[in-house]
């Protein structure tokens, strides 16, 4: 195992940075704002906030305690803190949840850069709705395109996890993080003035309890998992270059905050916009690529609209495969003689392989199918609905039960004269309510 010279990030806003570039992504720009609509708008919101706070901050605390006192990669952390044990395959299903998780968001990345091109070049204006949807279903299953972007997605992000923690990671998201701010709030200001602005928010904030049903408790809770990289080892990997002096609580407060903001902030962005146009949020994954174009074009400077919301959505996007790349090169480089670059375009290489496929579920392959998913869908589905929430269901018992309290008092950390019972109340948390929440969820969807 090499264990010297793993790299640190360098400063404290470095750590947030990055860590909210992986948190931040295509959940919360694309995701988020469609299954609002799927599931009946405000009244979601709250039953996500809900999740966000009693299951997300704990469950991020605890891969930050996990990583940051063991220093180490998502599987041979799990060695350190509990040698001889068989805790270590929490890791092992979090690297294959990461892999998985390639195959198909490097798919959606690379949309997102070929729509970023075509508004760049003036072509996503001058068409009628019909010939939106005709245009993504052809470009989505077209044989190749969709594939180089896929390659070139990949490529840039291997070129940033190659550079390192510091060098790579850390300097990419101490970039490209206050742009996406910049061009949200931007983006935010613009939406007010809408003529539907109003009718938007109100769908946005104003709940409706009458129009929620059970299942969206589901699925404010896996969108929690996908939204904060949680369940698969990927903010252990973060924090394991966390350095001593960080604090976990703080960050992990801060991180889901402003995940929640931004994923609010591009639902403010897209309601508004929908429903001043005429059109409808109902619309499902291909809302951001199908309805948008549209939505801009109608806008005044609609040019530039639309090339600021796809340079929103990549930037979003290319941060959060850099995270997953990671997690997956941090284990194989740690773990054998090759080099990080070496590491991280072997990993490449196997992503590409499986991301064909996944391309190819709009194409070719559109009529293969298991249990009745595309292979696309299948990945979507075995990890964020299997693999993220039974790998969180591990990593809080693991930390709940198993994990020396000694260890977590060390590296919260609480300067407080009531100190020992937030850790006592947050112990409680991850021993009793977290995985009894997740469980349900579990017995629910498997019964549904
Ligand atoms: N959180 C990212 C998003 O919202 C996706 C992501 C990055 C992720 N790394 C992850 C999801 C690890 C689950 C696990 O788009």
């Amino acid at each position: 195992m090499k264990t010297e010279n793993r790299g640190n990030f360098s400063s404290k806003i470095g750590v947030i940075l990055a860590t909210v570039g992986t948190a931040v992504g295509l959940g919360n720009v694309w995701r988020f704002p469609y299954i609002v609509g799927e599931n009946g708008g405000g009244a979601f919101l709250v039953i996500y906030i809900l999740a966000l706070l009693l299951l997300g901050i704990p469950g991020v605390i605890a891969e930050f305690i996990v990583g940051r006192h063991s220093h180490a990669n998502a599987v041979d952390s799990f060695k350190k803190l509990a040698p001889k044990t068989k805790w270590h395959w929490i890791g092992y299903s979090g690297v294959l949840a990461g892999f998985l998780i390639m195959g198909y968001y490097a798919v959606v990345v690379g949309w997102t850069l070929e729509y970023l091109t075509q508004a760049i070049l003036g072509n996503l204006s001058g068409m009628t709705v019909e010939q939106y949807g005709q245009v993504f279903d052809q470009f989505a299953g077209h044989p190749y395109w969709p594939l180089v972007w896929m390659v070139i997605v990949m490529l840039i992000s291997t070129f940033v996890v190659a550079r390192g923690v510091s060098g790579g990671i850390e300097k990419i998201s101490n970039v490209l993080m206050p742009v996406f701010f910049l061009i949200i709030l931007v983006m935010v200001a613009n939406s007010f003035f809408l003529p539907a602005a109003g009718q938007g928010m109100k769908y946005l904030f104003l709940p409706n309890f009458s129009e929620l049903e059970p299942v969206a408790i589901l699925i404010a809770i896996g969108q929690t998992f996908f939204s904060l990289s949680l369940g698969m080892g990927c903010l252990i990997t973060y924090s394991s270059y966390f350095k001593k002096d960080v604090s976990l609580a703080k960050t992990a407060t801060q991180v889901v905050s402003i995940d929640a903001m931004v994923a609010i902030l591009s639902a403010m962005i897209i309601f508004p916009a929908v429903f001043s146009f005429g059109m409808q949020p109902t619309e499902g994954p291909s809302l951001v690529f199908k309805v948008l174009p549209n939505v801009f074009q109608q806008m005044p400077l609609g040019t530039l609209w639309s090339i600021l919301f796809y340079a929103l959505l990549f930037i979003a996007a290319i941060t959060s495969l850099i995270s997953l790349l990671e997690v997956v090169t941090a284990y194989i480089y740690e773990n054998t003689s090759l080099t990080r670059r070496k590491a991280a375009f072997i990993v490449t290489g196997m992503v590409l392989v499986l991301g064909v496929f996944a391309s190819m579920s709009f194409g070719p392959l559109q009529e293969v199918t298991l249990f009745g998913k595309t292979i696309f869908d299948l990945l979507d589905f075995v990890t964020a609905s299997i693999l993220l929430p039974v790998g969180g269901f591990f990593i809080s018992i693991f930390v709940g039960w198993f994990l020396d309290k000694r260890i977590i008092a060390t590296e919260l950390r609480i300067k407080h004269p009531k100190a020992h019972l937030f850790i006592k109340g947050y112990i409680y948390m991850l021993r009793f309510f977290v995985p009894a929440c997740i469980f349900a969820v579990f017995l629910y969807s498997l019964l549904g």
